[in-house]
């Protein structure tokens, strides 16, 4: 990655951990971090945040929502508003990862509520994009990821765009331990960086960060983070282990010096 641009590590426990496996992660997150030059972002499931976000308080690791929903409050039974999430507190919340598009059926058209709810709120927004095996098989990699941005970020003015943080996590690569390489992996960036600057412009995609998800590693992280238009990592199965997730927030550190 270039160096104007602050690398951004994120480590999305979906639905894992306990109360007391979430404390002790997060104690030894914090305990192993050097206040590098990284965005630390953790996302532990919803019932957890209160609590985690109470023993984060003065240290550098944000924490951040898995979802959120995009009314402030009414008859939305099960939904958490942005407004909760910021009660946390909360800085940061993802936006259609896969499993919410694939497995439960989101569409680009609630994703985008959703984008905007949470950048109206001033949560960092990490919006996730990516093709499935058949999408890429078909040569439509980037289609699905332009198509998915354009939607996702409808409406969002130039203005937002420094709260957003896109993930590209092509879906055939997410728990499954197949990794883009890094060549494939920097061109969908590349691509979507040209991307953001015909919605917006030339210093707009220069200054947005644009992630990699998708059975990142500390043995592959160096590689892919390594690559100009990739800022960082969003892990999921890595992140559970606060040995492997710190090794991948000092592979975004080497590429911020
Ligand atoms: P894995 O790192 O387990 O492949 O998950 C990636 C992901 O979905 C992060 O949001």
């Amino acid at each position: 990655m270039t160096q104007q641009r602050t690398p951004f590590v994120g480590g999305n426990w979906k639905m894992n951990t306990n109360a007391s496996q979430g404390i002790s992660l997060i104690d030894a997150l914090q305990d192993g971090l050097k206040g590098d030059l990284v965005e630390v972002t953790v996302y532990p499931p919803f019932v957890y945040l209160r609590e985690i976000a109470a023993r984060c308080e003065g240290s550098d690791m944000l924490i951040g929502a898995q979802d959120c929903w995009h009314e402030p409050c009414g008859a939305f039974t099960g939904e958490i508003s942005t407004g909760m999430l910021k009660d946390c507190p909360v800085q940061s919340v993802l936006t259609g990862h896969s499993e919410r598009r694939h497995v439960i059926g989101e569409t680009d058209e609630l994703v985008n509520l959703k984008t905007k709810a949470a950048l109206a709120d001033g949560l960092v927004t990490v919006l996730c994009v990516g093709e499935t095996l058949e999408q890429r098989e078909n040569g439509q990699t980037d289609a699905v990821n332009e198509s998915q941005i354009r939607a996702g970020l409808a409406g969002v003015g130039k203005d937002e765009l420094d709260k957003v943080v896109i993930a590209y996590e092509p879906v055939w690569a997410i728990g499954t331990g197949k990794t883009a390489t890094p060549d494939d992996a920097q061109d969908a960036h590349a691509n979507i960086r040209a991307l953001i600057a015909q919605m917006y412009d030339q210093r707009a995609s220069e200054a947005i960060r644009i992630i990699y998800g998708g059975s990142m590693k500390p043995g592959n992280a160096n590689e892919l983070m390594a690559m100009p238009d990739i800022d960082g990592g969003l892990i999921g199965g890595a992140s559970l282990t606060a040995e492997d997730f710190l090794a991948i927030v000092q592979a975004g550190a080497t590429q911020a010096v």
